[in-house]
Parts: C-alpha cells; sequence; structure tokens
C-alpha cells in the first residue's frame, strides 16, 4: 500500500511517518510538502532512505495529480497551522488550507483514491470555562481565526466531495497536540525551550484559556484507526481528555524543569482568543474501539520536556528568530 502524506515534515505528519514505518511495514510512503517555515527535513533524515520526500505545494494540480495517481491513500496534514500567523497575514492560509485542499480533492475524485482530511477541534468556535458541554460530531461549525475559519471550510469541502462526487473520504478533528518535533512558535514547545534557554515563559491574557492536551502519537493511532475501520463520508472527533488551562501547563513545565512555579510573565492576549476546547470522543471510542495510551498528562508533559531537553540542536538554531518574531506584538502585562 502506498500512502501519499501531505505535510509529512511537519510536527504530526512527521510523527505520522515515522510511526508508520515503525509500525506498518507493508506501507510505502510518499510526503509532498512545501518545507515551509514551519517544516523541520532534519526529523525525517534518519528515515531518508526509506521514503519519497518530494517537495512541492498541494495547490500545484499537475504535481498533486502525478501523485494521486500513483498512490492507494492520502493522508491530508498539510496546512498553514499557526493561529498567530494568521491573524498577521491571513493569505497564506486561505491558499493552501482551501485552495490546496481544493486541488487534492479534484484529484482524488478523478483517480478514484482513497483520501483522510486532518482537521482541528477549533473548526466549533470555543466554549465557556463553566460549560458542562464539550464538542462533538453534532456541534455546529463557528469558526474565530482566519486559521480555523480556512479548516472549517476545507472540512466544508471533503463533505461537498463525498456527497456531491462520491469521493471516498473521513474526516477527523482533533484537539491540541503535544508531543517531539512540535515548531517551537507553539505553545507547549514555546515555554519549555524558553525554560531551557534562560527566558521567562509569556502566558497570553490570564493564563485561564483551556485547551484538550493529546499526544500525538494518540492523535495518529486514532487516524489510523479511522482510516483502516472508519466509515466513509464521517466525522469522527478525536481527544484524549486533557483538558488544563494554559497557567497550569506552564507551571507543570517550570516546576520539572526546577524553577519557581510564578517564574512567568502574563503578555498582551491574543485578538479573538478562544476560550476552551473540550472534545467528546465517545463515536471514536464505542464504533473504532480507538482508546488513547497517553492518559497521564504530567507524564507526557515530561517526556515531552526530556526531548527538547535532549535535541537542543533540533530547534535552538531557530529560536532566536522565533522570539524576535514574537517581541514585535508581545508586551509584558503582568
Ligand atoms: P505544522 O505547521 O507543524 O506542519 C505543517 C506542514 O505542512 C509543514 O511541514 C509545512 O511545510 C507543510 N505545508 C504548509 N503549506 C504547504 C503547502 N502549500 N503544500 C505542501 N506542504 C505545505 O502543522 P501541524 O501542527 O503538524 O498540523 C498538521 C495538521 O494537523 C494541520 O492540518 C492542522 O490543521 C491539524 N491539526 C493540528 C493540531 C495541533 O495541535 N498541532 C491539532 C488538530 C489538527
Ligand atoms: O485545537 C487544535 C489547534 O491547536 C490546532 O488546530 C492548531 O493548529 C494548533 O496550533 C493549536 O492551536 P492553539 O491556538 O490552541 O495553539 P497554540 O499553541 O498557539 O496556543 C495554545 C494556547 O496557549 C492558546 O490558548 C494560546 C496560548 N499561548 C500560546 C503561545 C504561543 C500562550 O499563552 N502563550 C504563548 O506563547
Amino acid at each position: 500500500m502506498r500512502v501519499l502524506v501531505t505535510g509529512g515534515a511537519g510536527f504530526i505528519g512527521a510523527n505520522f511517518v515515522l510511526r508508520t514505518l515503525d509500525q506498518r511495514p507493508d506501507v510505502e510512503v510518499t510526503v509532498l510538502d512545501k518545507l515551509t517555515y514551519a517544516a523541520n527535513p532534519v526529523t525525517l533524515a534518519p528515515v531518508a532512505e526509506r521514503i519519497d520526500l518530494v517537495k512541492g505545494d498541494i495547490a500545484d494540480t499537475d504535481l498533486v495529480d502525478e501523485l494521486v495517481a500513483a498512490t492507494d491513500l492520502v493522508v491530508h496534514f498539510a496546512a498553514e497551522s499557526h493561529n498567530d500567523n494568521s491573524l498577521a497575514d491571513p493569505s497564506s492560509f486561505v491558499q493552501t488550507n482551501l485552495v490546496g485542499t481544493f486541488a487534492l480533492l479534484e484529484a482524488v475524485r478523478r483517480h478514484g483514491v482513497r483520501y483522510h482530511h486532518i482537521s482541528t477541534d477549533e473548526v466549533y468556535g470555543d466554549l465557556d470555562l463553566d460549560d458542562p458541554a464539550r464538542f462533538t460530531e453534532a456541534s455546529a461549525y463557528n469558526p474565530s481565526s482566519p486559521y480555523s475559519s480556512t479548516k472549517a471550510g476545507s472540512d466544508l469541502l471533503v463533505r461537498a466531495w463525498v456527497r456531491s462526487f462520491g469521493v471516498a473520504a473521513t474526516i477527523s478533528n482533533c484537539s491540541n497536540n503535544y508531543g517531539p518535533y512540535q515548531h517551537i512558535e507553539k505553545f507547549i514547545p514555546r515555554q519549555i525551550t524558553n525554560v531551557l534557554s534562560g527566558v521567562r515563559p509569556k502566558l497570553y491574557g490570564d493564563g485561564l484559556n483551556v485547551r484538550d492536551w493529546i499526544h500525538v502519537d494518540d492523535h495518529n493511532d486514532a487516524v489510523w484507526t479511522i482510516i483502516d475501520k472508519g466509515r466513509i463520508g464521517e466525522t469522527y472527533l478525536i481527544g484524549a481528555d486533557g483538558e488544563e488551562t494554559n497557567r497550569s501547563v506552564v507551571e507543570t513545565i517550570l516546576e520539572v524543569l526546577g524553577q519557581p512555579a510564578d517564574a512567568f510573565d502574563f503578555v498582551t492576549d491574543r485578538p479573538g482568543h478562544d476560550r476552551r476546547y473540550a472534545i467528546d470522543s465517545t463515536r471514536l471510542r464505542s464504533e473504532l474501539g480507538w482508546r488513547p495510551q497517553y492518559v497521564d498528562f504530567r507524564s507526557g508533559l515530561s517526556a515531552t520536556i526530556d526531548w527538547y531537553r535532549d535535541n537542543t540542536d533540533w530547534w535552538q538554531p531557530h529560536k532566536q528568530a522565533v522570539e524576535q518574531g514574537y517581541a514585535t506584538t508581545e508586551k509584558v502585562i503582568g
């Protein structure tokens, strides 16, 4: 079986490639990745001989057509993925997340290829802190940011291509991932690498926004479960019951790294900052039998901290530029 993994040099896609090569000897992998700032090809260097790595854009229709024609399955991770960047300049988000997904859908339609679409819980907007509800597959779409609105639009394209053209697709909407190889612009690796660099962690606003954390390996195992057993045309929510305030995540990172629990700064809030995400993954668990392996967030986070401590070569060359970018908009407020 040949799998085309778009965005396979980014955080979740690269973990998917490494895990697939490790666990599925019957699968051959082609990666299509534009190698934007978010990619780190170093991640795939150890498996370079075992994959085809194609540098290219998912919106390049000729290239996509050629690659899709030669594959049995497309797993579509490629995206512009960072909310803060989408607020600064949404254009690449529209181009990659909407136009790029359209190009892939047209190609799988032409060639009759199975397609799995990776998406996010952010398409459902946010919840109040005291709301007992969690997102389900029946929740209404209500995205807040340019990033989440383009992901929502891409999900709707997939649904329409299933219904109108009979494309054999499934969709998954997952909560916040953490784990190795995550770009240091993102919350958890940014704060870990701040502390490792002697810089105080930065919390947006009051630090009480809640995210529902899942280890990247649990996400990718769920993706394979859906590919293997999911019903065509269905959406599955992926989550591991990992709700935490941002402040408690920072306090845990500080504690694990032997720093005082209050050694962080509050900085200006993200415009339109979603308050809380929470996933009810009952469908995935009851229909397909998936269960997360990382049920203790603190130990998964500790292992992730160890990974960044042991792999400074992977992130240190990029740290200064990332922090300089944040410094242009961020002000310490407390
Ligand atoms: P990432 O930013 O780390 O990686 C994205 C990858 O896509 C990069 O390698 C980049 O070079 C590539 N890419 C970007 N534009 C491209 C284009 N036009 N053509 C080809 N390749 C392109 O992102 P991530 O965090 O690994 O997220 C992967 C997917 O998972 C995204 O679709 C995202 O919306 C979704 N998702 C992420 C999370 C999360 O917590 N990170 C949670 C749920 C869903
Ligand atoms: O929910 C899934 C989504 O999770 C994915 O679709 C996105 O691709 C992924 O980036 C992530 O989006 P968030 O906006 O939730 O993640 P981020 O890591 O940017 O921020 C997590 C929380 O931490 C959020 O409440 C903002 C806050 N934050 C972030 C940074 C970078 C801080 O308080 N300080 C920071 O320095």
